[in-house]
C-alpha cells in the first residue's frame, strides 16, 4: 500500500515536470519572431536599458508566471501592469509562454545558481 502511494506520488511529480518543461526550440523561434531580444539583449542578460530585466537563466516557472501576469493586465489580482509587456504578451498562448520560458531558462545567465 505504502509503495503504491509512493509510486502514485512520484507519477504525479514527473507529470508535473513534463508539463512545466516547454519546447526549447519552439521557444527560441517565438522569441525571434517577436523580437524579444530587441529590448532584453541578444544574450538576454544585457538589456538595452538598465531598468529592463535580465531574463537569461531565470527560473522557467517565474518567467511563465510573469508573462501570464502581463497578459492578464494590472486590473486583476496577480496581474502586472506594464504598457510594453502587456502588448508583447497578448498574442502568446499558455504553451507559447512555457516554451519561451524554457528557452530563456536554458540560456547562461547570472540569475540562477547552478549546482
Ligand atoms: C520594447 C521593449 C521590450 C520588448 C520587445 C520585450 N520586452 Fe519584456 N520587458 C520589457 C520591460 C521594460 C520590462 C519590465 C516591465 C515591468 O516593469 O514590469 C519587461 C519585462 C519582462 C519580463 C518580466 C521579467 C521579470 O524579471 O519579472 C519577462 C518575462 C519578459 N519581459 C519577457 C519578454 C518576452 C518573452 C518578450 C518577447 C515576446 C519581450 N519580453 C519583449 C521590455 C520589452
Amino acid at each position: 500500500m505504502k509503495n503504491t502511494m509512493l509510486a502514485l506520488a512520484f507519477g504525479a511529480l514527473s507529470m508535473n515536470a513534463v508539463a512545466a518543461s516547454g519546447d526549447v526550440a519552439n521557444g527560441e523561434a517565438l522569441a525571434k519572431k517577436y523580437n524579444c531580444a530587441s529590448c532584453h539583449g541578444a544574450d538576454y542578460k544585457t538589456p538595452i536599458d538598465p531598468t529592463y530585466p535580465k531574463l537569461a537563466g531565470q527560473h522557467a516557472d517565474y518567467l511563465k508566471h510573469a508573462l501570464a501576469a502581463y497578459k492578464r493586465g494590472g486590473k486583476v489580482i496577480n496581474g502586472r501592469n506594464n504598457a510594453i509587456m502587456a502588448g508583447m504578451a497578448q498574442p502568446l498562448s499558455d504553451k507559447d509562454m512555457a516554451d519561451i520560458a524554457a528557452y530563456l531558462h536554458g540560456l547562461p545567465g547570472p540569475l540562477v545558481v547552478r549546482r
